[in-house]
């Protein structure tokens, strides 16, 4: 069930779609945002992550049209837009990329589809790298699922926003957000084997501590390009290594020795990002074996260290995110902090004691307004269900 404090939202968008419409929508989805307590940039490589589903969302609202038209409007902008089932165009670099990308992929796949209307509403921030795109994507591919029952399965549908955004947005991703998105379970991270999509749930016990996320308010126009950048420079150091050991297909089967051999002569920075990728992979077993036996002080450090690692080896921080994770470093309160998602801006994971997060914030406020010039924004999050259904 969802609690009565959750309501408001989709009640907003009831009455909202009603307005834009003039009727009720046929049902409502709301998809989470995600966290990822540990292993950054390892999704792509075959490697392990280990996200959760977060209490922030997107809604969509839709209902069935008599004709072939695809009327969107977005809370935030406004603007209503109209597109044709038949000719959905090219990329546009607007929220709409996000449905009409997951329209694209039904298509594809051979789904039935008609018309329709459809309102999207979110109170997760966008650009904040808490996956605002996943969670619009699952909430629409889930919502068109249900509304022409189309009978896809959840991983299918995952795989279809993966390839959306492939396809659609031009960013090469990792399946980790989408699957964090429609998977996500209340209280419980999730350990995904990136290579057999295989996964587990595990209780994400943290007693009287809080999972803080400061928001630096960058947003990195080159964010895509160096993202598609980084992928390159890991494949292309498996591709070296495989010219000598043929079995190896990804980073996952690579150890540090090979590496040294075989790529570090090679090209120095393609071996620092290739290195910090398997060293990561380590890091998050280490980590659950600590979240496993309640070592949250374990974790935490193993958090700092991916931050050091992701700015020094891979080099996907900046100087705003530095700043925050030094910052807090200094604080016992925090048992760990790090960069979070693709990188070049958006924000810090922090697992921080609960008492401590007022105190932390007045001081950590000013201090980033007079490093950066910027405000910081901040977002105690709990960790909850996947895209689910509200109304139908
Ligand atoms: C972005 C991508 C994910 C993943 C992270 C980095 O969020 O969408 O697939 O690669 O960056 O871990």
């Amino acid at each position: 069930m969802i609690p009565k404090s959750e309501f408001s939202l989709q009640q907003s968008c009831a009455d909202l779609f009603k307005k834009q419409f003039r009727e009720l929508p046929s049902i409502i989805v709301r998809s989470p945002g995600r966290i990822n307590i540990i292993g950054e940039h390892t999704d792509y490589n075959e490697g392990f992550v280990l996200p959760a589903a977060i209490n922030r969302y997107a809604y969509i609202a839709v209902c069935k049209r008599d004709d072939d038209a695809i009327h969107l409007y977005a809370v935030e902008y406004k603007a209503l837009l109209v597109f044709k089932l038949n000719e959905l165009g090219q990329k546009k670099s607007e929220w709409t990329d996000y449905i009409i990308g997951i329209v694209d992929q039904l298509k594809q796949a051979g789904s039935a589809l008609s018309g329709f209307n459809l309102l999207l509403d979110s109170d997760l921030p966008i650009g904040a790298g808490m996956s605002s795109s996943a969670a619009v994507e699952c909430a629409t591919i889930f919502a068109l699922n249900h509304l022409f029952a189309l009978n896809h399965s959840k991983i299918e549908m995952v795989k279809m926003a993966q390839k959306s955004e492939h396809n659609f947005t031009g960013v090469q991703c990792g399946i980790m957000d989408m699957f964090a998105s429609m998977f996500g379970l209340k209280n419980q991270v999730i350990r995904l084997d990136c290579r057999s999509l295989d996964y587990d749930y595990m209780p994400f016990q943290i007693g009287e501590k809080q999972l803080l996320l400061l928001n630096t308010n960058v947003k990195h126009s080159l964010a895509n390009s160096a993202y598609n950048e980084r992928r390159q420079q890991c494949e292309q150091g498996v591709a070296w290594v495989k010219e000598k050991y043929p079995a190896v297909n990804s980073l996952r089967d690579i150890t540090i020795d090979m590496l040294q051999l075989i790529v570090e002569p090679k090209d120095p920075l393609i071996f620092k990002r290739c290195k910090y990728v398997v060293q990561e992979n380590n890091r998050l077993l280490m980590a659950c074996e600590a979240l496993q036996n309640g070592n949250l002080e374990k974790v935490g450090k193993l958090m700092y260290e991916t931050h050091d690692q992701l700015s020094k080896l891979y080099e996907v921080s900046c100087k705003q995110l530095d700043f925050l994770v030094t910052e807090v470093k200094k604080y016992p309160a925090v048992l760990g902090a790090r960069m979070m998602g693709g990188g070049f801006g958006g924000c810090t994971i922090n697992l921080v004691l609960t008492e401590s997060i007022p105190a932390l914030i007045q001081m950590l406020k000013p201090a980033y307004k007079k490093a950066t010039g910027l405000d910081l924004s901040v977002y105690a999050v709990g960790i909850a269900n996947g895209t689910e259904l509200l109304i139908d």
